[in-house]
C-alpha cells in the first residue's frame, strides 16, 4: 500500500493482520485439494493450539459463539436451568446462554479490570441455591485480554459445585498465575474474528481435557451424525466445524502470534505513558498488564477530574477518520436482555459511561500509530 493512500485510510480498532505466510498456507490448502470441511490443516491447527494452551483435547469450530454453545450444552444447559454471566461482555456471550433455552442472570464486574467480580458471583450462587434454582454453568469473561480472576472464581464455583465455562474469546496468548488463558475450566471457548490477536477470518476453538467433552463436541459439531453409511441421526446437530482452508491461516497466524501481541504490547505502553500525566484519565487495566495479551488498550476516563469526557474524544478521533468506541455497553443495559435477573453494583455502567478503547491492531504501520498520538496528543493540548 502507497504511503499516500495510507495516510487516506480511515484507523481500525482492530484489522486483521495477515501476511505472506497467510498466503502461502492457503496456497497449499487449496493445492492439497482439501477444500470441504475438515482436512490436515485442522489437524495440525488441532494439535498446535492444544499445546500451546496445554489442554488434551481442542475442536476447531466456525466460531467462538459455536464454541461457547456447545460448551454450554455439554455443561447441562438448558430449559429451568440458569447461566450466570458478566454483563460486562460481548453479546455473544449471553447468546449463546440464550439458544441453550437457558436463563441467563448478569453479576457486574470490578472496576479495576472489568471482569466478573468474585464475591459478587458467589453472593448470586448463594441466592439461586437458596432459591433451589439449577446453575448449569458460570461463564468468566477474559475482557479484553485480560485473564478473570481464575485463582479466586474457581474454588467458589468447586464449591458450588457449578462447571465452569471459560470465556477466553478475546484473551487467547494471555496467562493467569502462570497458566495459560484457555486453560481454566472444564472447557473455554476462543474466537478467531478477524478483530482478535489473531484470526482465521471467522473461527473459533473449544478446549478441554475431558475426552467424552471433545468427542461429544465433535459430533455436535458435525450435524450429530451417527456412524452408519447413510446418513443416521437421533439428535439435533450442528454445522459448526471449521473449513481446511481458514485452519490455514490459523497456522499461520499461530507462528506469528507473539510477534503480534508484541506489537499491540508496545502500542499500550504508547498510550500509557501518553496518557499517564493527565489528570483523570488512565489505561484500563495498566500497570499489571504484564501477562496480557492487551488485545484492545482502553481509556478510563473520569469527566469531573479531566473536563472532558471519553465521547469527546471519540469525535474528535472520528473526525479525524480514527475509529474508537465505547466499551462494551453491559448486558443488561441490552433492550433485549432487559428482563433478565441481575446482581448490580454499578461497576459495568461506570465503565461504560467512562472507557473508551482506542486502536489496537498489530499491523498499524508506524504512520498510523503516529497519527493516532498526534491526533489525542492535538486534543489533550487543546483541553
Ligand atoms: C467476549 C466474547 N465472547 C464471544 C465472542 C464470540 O466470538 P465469535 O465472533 O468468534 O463468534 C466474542 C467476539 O466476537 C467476544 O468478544
Amino acid at each position: 500500500m502507497s504511503a499516500a493512500h495510507e495516510a487516506r485510510q480511515r484507523i481500525l480498532l482492530s484489522p486483521p493482520d495477515v501476511g505472506p505466510r497467510e498466503e502461502e498456507l492457503v496456497v497449499e490448502a487449496v493445492r492439497s485439494g482439501w477444500i470441504a470441511p475438515l482436512g490436515p490443516m485442522v489437524d495440525a491447527f488441532e494439535q498446535a493450539m492444544a499445546e500451546r494452551t496445554g489442554r488434551r483435547h481442542a475442536v476447531a469450530l466456525s466460531s467462538g459463539t459455536a464454541a461457547l454453545h456447545l460448551a454450554l450444552l455439554e455443561a447441562g444447559a438448558g430449559p429451568r436451568t440458569v447461566v450466570i454471566v458478566p454483563t460486562m461482555t460481548f453479546a455473544a456471550t449471553a447468546n449463546a446462554v440464550v439458544y441453550t433455552g437457558a436463563e441467563p442472570f448478569f453479576v457486574d464486574c470490578d472496576k479495576e479490570t472489568g471482569n466478573l467480580h468474585p464475591e459478587l458471583l458467589e453472593r448470586a450462587l448463594r441466592e439461586l441455591r437458596a432459591a433451589d434454582e439449577t446453575v448449569a454453568a458460570v461463564i468468566p469473561v477474559d475482557l479484553l485480554g485480560r485473564c478473570a480472576d481464575y485463582t479466586a472464581l474457581l474454588p467458589i464455583c468447586e464449591r458450588f459445585g457449578v462447571t465452569v465455562v471459560s470465556d477466553a474469546a478475546e484473551s487467547f496468548g494471555s496467562s493467569h498465575a502462570g497458566r495459560p488463558a484457555g486453560s481454566f475450566g472444564s472447557t473455554a471457548a476462543l474466537s478467531f474474528n478477524g478483530n482478535k490477536v489473531m484470526t482465521t477470518s471467522g473461527g473459533g476453538m473449544l478446549l478441554t481435557d475431558d475426552t467424552a467433552t471433545a468427542d461429544r463436541v465433535r459430533y455436535l459439531s458435525t450435524q450429530a451424525r451417527q456412524p452408519a453409511v447413510h446418513y443416521e441421526h437421533t439428535e439435533v446437530g450442528y454445522n459448526y466445524r471449521l473449513s481446511n482452508l481458514l485452519a490455514a491461516v490459523g497456522i499461520a497466524q499461530l507462528e506469528r502470534l507473539d510477534e503480534m501481541i508484541g506489537r499491540r504490547r508496545a502500542l499500550r505502553r504508547q498510550y500509557a505513558e501518553l496518557l499517564g500525566s493527565v489528570s483523570g484519565a488512565r489505561a484500563f487495566q495498566h500497570p499489571g498488564d504484564e501477562s496480557d495479551n492487551c488485545w484492545l488498550t482502553a481509556v478510563v476516563i473520569d469527566p469531573a477530574e479531566a473536563g472532558w469526557s471519553a465521547d469527546d474524544l471519540r469525535s474528535t478521533l472520528d473526525h479525524a477518520d480514527i475509529e474508537s468506541r465505547p466499551l462494551w455497553k453491559p448486558m443488561h443495559r441490552q433492550p433485549v436482555f432487559a428482563h433478565a435477573r441481575t446482581l448490580l453494583t454499578g461497576a459495568a455502567d461506570g465503565l461504560f459511561a467512562t472507557g473508551l478503547t482506542l486502536p489496537s491492531g498489530s499491523s498499524l504501520s508506524a504512520a498510523q500509530v503516529d497519527r493516532v498520538i498526534s491526533a489525542i496528543s492535538a486534543f489533550l493540548d487543546r483541553r
